[in-house]
């Protein structure tokens, strides 16, 4: 369900009554940004940012809101809270080349387990999907167990390939989501076994 407003897209509206997710025009995102981050606990901010960070630097600030609507891009779930909208939850695109975008997300500690993660990553996806990528392409702590568990619930044909630093989660979007080659069966295995 698409519609569009003056200020951005509605990707989706709903979890529930009073939150809705929407892609970020370009330009401002500074406030969303920040105020997710601040929404991290120390330990989710070190998943999200594989650093223990207790605040942004202006110039990681100032790229993750650098956003073009194409080659970087973000989505946000937002809560109605007053006449303000509370940002909960983020998840931001990057475009590494051969169709694929590179995913982050993040949802404030407040709210995680609550399905908003889920949402956002569905929203990504057709959002990437829309902008003509073939492949999400994400970089996970080991021992993230809730990015993993979220990547395959979400996914059933999201790959796990394990590194040495970070695990790497790959998710065939549009046709590609449902061409199954012998590697897949294989990764498929190793990823439910993680
Ligand atoms: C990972 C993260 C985005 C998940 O978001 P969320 O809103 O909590 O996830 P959801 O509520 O949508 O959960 C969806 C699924 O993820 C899994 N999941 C979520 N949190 C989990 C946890 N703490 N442990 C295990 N599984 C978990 C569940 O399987 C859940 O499916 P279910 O409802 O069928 O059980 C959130 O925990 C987060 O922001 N973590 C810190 C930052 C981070 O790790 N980012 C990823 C690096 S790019």
């Amino acid at each position: 369900m698409f519609a569009r407003t003056q200020k951005s897209t509605i990707v989706r509206s709903c979890v529930g009554p009073m939150i809705h997710i929407r892609t970020l025009p370009p330009g401002g995102a500074e406030r969303i940004i920040d105020a997710v981050f601040n929404g991290l606990s120390p330990r989710s901010r070190y998943l999200r940012y594989h650093a223990p960070l207790p605040r942004l630097s202006e110039a990681v600030r100032r790229q993750l809101a650098d956003l073009d609507g194409r080659h970087r891009s973000a989505i946000v779930a937002e809560v109605t809270d007053g006449p303000e909208a509370a940002p909960i939850g983020l998840v931001e695109l990057a475009d590494t080349g051969d169709g694929t975008a590179e995913v982050a997300i993040a949802v404030v500690d407040a709210w995680q387990s609550r399905g908003v993660g889920r949402r956002l990553l569905r929203a990504a996806a057709e959002h990437a999907e829309a902008l003509g990528y073939t492949r999400l392409h994400g970089r996970v702590l080991p021992g993230n167990d809730a990015m993993r568990r979220l990547t395959r619930r979400t996914f059933p044909q999201a790959r796990l390939r394990l590194g040495s630093d970070t695990d790497a989660l790959d998710v065939p979007i549009g046709p590609a989501a449902s061409t199954v080659t012998h590697a897949d069966v294989l990764a498929d295995l190793l990823h439910r076994g993680g």
